[in-house]
């Protein structure tokens, strides 16, 4: 019995992450904006700094849906999407006894309390969480994420892609996923987002066509020369390096959106022809369910519009019984809609009579209508279309 217990023990421990206490110094971006303040500025404007239940509406929503529907506490599930939003989180599970202590509201003084609501989290995706990560384990199950992916360095050691770094603040140390391999530091991440039920959401691990480029090139932009710290460390000025911008812009920054979809129209008969091909190297949407590409056909005749049609390509996911639900409840999702990674989708509309043209517009929507609808989200960015392509032909 008791060589089980420790088999047990030992089995659910190597799946388990192993917290490194971050010194103060180092916690927050505040303590990095004296030397690398216009880092700091970019990083503030993108989504891994709001990746925190105070900060993003839609994150908080669906948390506090699963928390209802799967009876758990705010707590325990605030931990389980810590894996990859919070990473580091000081406690990283909780117990049967707490979800009693929880429901009695007897757990403000408990670790898991205190864990949860720390200032030292409260940024969600920083600094520390990036430039900690000592060692990425490639050989673990794919299911493991986030802080279960990773080794955290000793507080204090940047990792970062210089070999000669040289900082009066912290010690540096170089990394390959920092530099020429760096989609491994992503796909800590970006990979296996599942349901509370196992449903596996989204992987834009197994959709990846890696080609030139890495992720950080699309989203972080093209290597520049600039500074990677402010601090007059060569001859009394900054060192020039070769840096990239720390936005991490993407499918919640409207101009990116431009162009990243093609559309080609041909009409056959009484058929228009609908093509979208998607020169990324993941499929659109991707990244999180409940994303929506919406096709808006409009048939004129000279200024006239004669009809329009709204054609919606997105997921949906139900719960036990077929009840429309959110990604992370879900227990199944619907026909894949999405555009593959380098590849394309092909649809056909009936012409219309009377039409002597057609448009096609292409638009992206972050929260399609049914998930914005069950979580009662307020915020208009949920909701706006952004124009990805549009495209015209006349008609025979
Ligand atoms: C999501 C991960 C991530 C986060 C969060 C992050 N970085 Fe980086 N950082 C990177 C990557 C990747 C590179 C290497 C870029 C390249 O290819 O040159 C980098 C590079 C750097 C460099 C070297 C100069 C440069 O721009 O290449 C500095 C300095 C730096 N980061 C500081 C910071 C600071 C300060 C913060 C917090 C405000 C931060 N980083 C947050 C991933 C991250
Ligand atoms: C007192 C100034 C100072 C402070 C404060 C500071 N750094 Fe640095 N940091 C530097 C200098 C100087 C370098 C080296 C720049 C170079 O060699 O071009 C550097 C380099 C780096 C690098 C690149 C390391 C490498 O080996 O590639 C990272 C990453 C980094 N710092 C992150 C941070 C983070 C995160 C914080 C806040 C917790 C921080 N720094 C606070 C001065 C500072
Ligand atoms: C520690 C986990 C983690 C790592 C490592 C990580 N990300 Fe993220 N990333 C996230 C999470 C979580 C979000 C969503 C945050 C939110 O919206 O609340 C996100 C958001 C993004 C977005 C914004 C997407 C959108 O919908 O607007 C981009 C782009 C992105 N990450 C790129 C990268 C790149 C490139 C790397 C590698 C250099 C990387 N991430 C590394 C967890 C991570
Ligand atoms: C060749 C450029 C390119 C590369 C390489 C690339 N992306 Fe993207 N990505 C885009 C474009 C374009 C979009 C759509 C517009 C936007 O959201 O920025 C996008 C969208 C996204 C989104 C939002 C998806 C959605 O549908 O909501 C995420 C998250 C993301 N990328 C992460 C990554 C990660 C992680 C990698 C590496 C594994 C990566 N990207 C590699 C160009 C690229
Ligand atoms: C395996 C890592 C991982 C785990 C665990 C995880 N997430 Fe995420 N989540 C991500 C990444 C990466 C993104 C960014 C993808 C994108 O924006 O396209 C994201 C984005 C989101 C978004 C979209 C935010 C926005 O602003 O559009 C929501 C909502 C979300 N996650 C909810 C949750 C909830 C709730 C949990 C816990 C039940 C959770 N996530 C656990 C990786 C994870």
């Amino acid at each position: 019995m008791r060589i089980l217990l420790v088999i047990i023990t030992f089995i659910v421990s190597l799946g388990a992450a192993t917290v490194v206490k971050v010194d103060e110094k180092f916690q927050t971006s505040d303590k990095c904006q004296a030397c690398h303040m216009p880092i700091v500025q970019e990083w503030e404007k993108s989504q891994h700094a709001k990746s925190h239940y105070k900060n993003d509406e839609y994150f908080r929503a669906s948390i506090d849906y699963i928390s209802k529907k799967t009876r758990k506490s705010l707590n325990s599930v605030k931990i389980e999407c810590a894996t990859c939003h919070n990473p580091r989180i000081s406690v990283t599970g909780t117990s049967e006894s707490y979800e009693i202590i929880a429901a009695m509201n007897l757990d403000k003084d408990s670790a898991v309390n205190k864990a949860v609501n720390s200032d030292s989290i409260n940024e969600g995706i920083n600094c520390a969480v990036c430039h900690n990560i000592d060692k990425i384990h490639t050989n673990k199950d794919e299911s493991a994420r986030g802080m279960n992916r990773v080794k955290w360095m000793k507080s204090g050691i940047m990792a970062g892609p210089y070999k000669d770094a040289n900082s009066p603040y912290h010690k540096t140390q170089y990394r390959d996923f920092m530099d020429t391999n760096s989609d491994k530091l992503c796909f800590v991440c970006h990979a296996n987002d599942k349901s509370v039920k196992g449903l596996v959401f989204t992987d834009m691990l197994s959709e990846y066509k890696k080609g030139k480029k890495s992720c950080v090139d699309c989203h972080m932009g093209p290597r520049k020369t600039g500074a990677a710290s402010t601090l007059p460390i060569d001859n009394g000025k900054p060192k020039k390096r070769e840096v990239r911008k720390h936005g991490f812009e993407g499918a919640h920054v409207f101009s990116m959106w431009k162009d990243a979809l093609d559309i080609k129209l041909t009409q056959k008969k009484d058929n228009i022809i609908i093509v979208i091909s998607n020169p990324q190297p993941h499929n659109i949407p991707s990244g999180f369910g409940a994303r929506e590409l919406i096709v808006d056909v409009t048939y004129k005749n000279g200024v006239k519009e004669i009809k329009n049609k709204r054609i919606s390509l997105t997921t949906h996911y139900t719960r036990r019984g077929g009840r429309p639900t959110i990604p992370h409840a879900a227990e199944k999702a619907s026909e894949d809609m999405s555009i593959p990674a380098n590849g394309e989708k092909v649809f056909k509309v009936p012409n219309v009579k009377g039409a002597k043209s057609i448009k096609v517009e292409l638009y992206y929507r972050l929260v399609n209508d049914e998930v914005r609808s069950i979580l009662k989200l307020k915020d208009k960015i949920w909701a706006k279309e952004s124009l990805v392509a549009a495209k015209k032909i006349r008609l025979k």
